[in-house]
């Protein structure tokens, strides 16, 4: 144990020390802070299990630090530390908290494992290759949102000075990504004039916010956003934080997104007729996390009024898993019901993506952000396309993957009404 400290000493003395990561606690221990300092087995306090911990170097103000990244089983929380507090932090986690840590510095990898009956080995590779330290900041990395904008804590991310609150990093995690994805998708579709957005269900606003923070201020773009959200008290609570924050075209509908006007067709064509025509009124439309078919009601919002894009993250993927699990078609799959469970959540979005397509949507499936920060992670991209379309092979996909899980309709289905 005592190798791996000078090591861990000298890398930090020496300015080798590359990362850091604790693994392998031993069960279920009491954490806590006092003050900057983690100490264990602290009673009575709000406590929670200690997964993993990050370290690595940033620079801070212009000097050295060295953060760590807590990882616990919901939420990540962050601490930076000079050099002298992080050898004492680390040793103190190896006295008993963590067994295993692995220490990269720029000519070596050091591992540390601990049996649980304390007996410590240290194994060293040098490295061969030649090696950087990243020194970034993450509020640099994250440069898309701007933390010090006085609408973030109106919301709750963050504290009055603009930190992220601990319990919000996950959420904050989850903006970021969010902002970054939108960019890049938005950046290959061709805008005239103002861009009309709708968020269906947009909740508490968080991704809302984000979303036009960024195509306000970083991109330049003249944007109307609208968030629509049935609940009234949100609506009235977000408009408020609109209005103070003075942003403008931008404002929350108290509606349902079945009834939220955006100037669509009331009715389509039928599956058979060969074209249609739309008057698009809406450019943008965003479903984040709507839940179950509110999600379909959302992309029949985006497909009638002719929007460019189509984003939307589903959710609870009731609707189908209900069918399959009424057909009780056995299949060596669906006989497990955790597999049953994640296939209805694929047959369901894979539907749906379908069904964009037939409406001449280029459609992806992207990762919105790593499981272990939401399992909802998946996002149907559809961006609005002239190619043409074999409308009759994608009928017949969705035909034979409903019956093969024995489904009698998607509730995307009746757009084709
Ligand atoms: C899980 S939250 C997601 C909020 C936000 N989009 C996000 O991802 O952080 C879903 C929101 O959609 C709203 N919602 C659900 N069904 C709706 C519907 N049919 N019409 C309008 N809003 C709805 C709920 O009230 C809730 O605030």
């Amino acid at each position: 144990m005592q190798n791996f400290i000078d090591k861990l000493q000298s890398s930090l003395k020496e300015g080798s020390f590359v990362k850091l990561t604790l693994s392998k606690p031993v069960g279920t221990r009491l954490i806590a802070y006092v003050g900057t300092r983690l100490i264990a087995s602290v009673q009575g306090q709000s406590i929670e299990e200690l997964r993993n911990v990050y370290v690595k170097p940033i620079i801070l103000k212009n000097e050295k630090m060295y953060s760590f990244t807590y990882r616990y089983e919901r939420r990540d929380e962050t601490k930076n530390y000079d050099a002298e507090q992080t050898l004492e932090v680390i040793t103190e986690l190896l006295s008993g908290i963590f067994l295993n840590a692995s220490l990269f510095t720029l000519t070596e990898d050091v591992t540390l494992l601990v049996s649980k009956k304390g007996k410590a080995t240290v194994m060293c590779k040098a490295v061969k290759e030649q090696r950087e330290q990243n020194v970034q900041h993450d509020k640099v990395k994250n440069r898309l949102i701007n933390t010090d904008n006085p609408w973030w804590f109106k919301l709750g991310l963050t504290t009055r000075e603009g930190k992220v609150t601990a319990d919000m990093q996950h959420k904050f995690k989850q903006i970021c990504k969010y902002v970054e994805i939108v960019d890049g998708v938005m950046k290959n579709v061709k805008f005239d004039g103002k861009i009309r957005i709708a968020d269906m269900g947009a909740g508490k606003g968080y991704l809302t916010f984000a979303l036009y923070e960024y195509l306000t201020q970083k991109c330049k773009y003249d944007i109307m956003m609208e968030g629509v959200e049935i609940r009234p008290d949100l609506v009235v609570k977000i408009n408020e934080i609109i209005k103070e924050s003075n942003l403008k075209d931008f404002r929350f509908v108290e509606s349902s997104i079945e009834s939220f006007g955006c100037g669509c067709q009331q009715t389509m064509p039928k599956v058979q007729s060969s074209e249609f025509k739309v008057q698009s009124q809406l450019d943008v439309l965003i479903a984040l996390h709507a839940c179950n078919t509110a999600t379909d009601d959302a992309i029949i919002k985006g497909i009638k009024s002719g929007a460019k894009l189509i984003i939307c993250a589903p959710c609870c993927h009731k609707q189908i898993r209900q069918e399959m699990e009424k057909s009780k078609v056995v299949d060596p799959i669906t006989r497990y019901g955790i597999f049953l469970e994640r296939q209805a959540v694929m047959i369901t979005d894979a539907i749906r993506a379908l069904i964009m397509e037939y409406y001449g949507y280029k459609t992806q499936v992207m990762e919105f952000i790593e499981m272990e920060h939401t399992p909802k992670n998946i996002l149907l991209v559809g961006r609005k396309s002239d190619a043409p379309v074999d409308k009759e092979s994608i009928l017949k996909q969705i035909e034979e993957l409903k019956k093969q899980y024995g489904i009698e309709r998607h509730y995307l289905e009746r757009i084709f009404d």
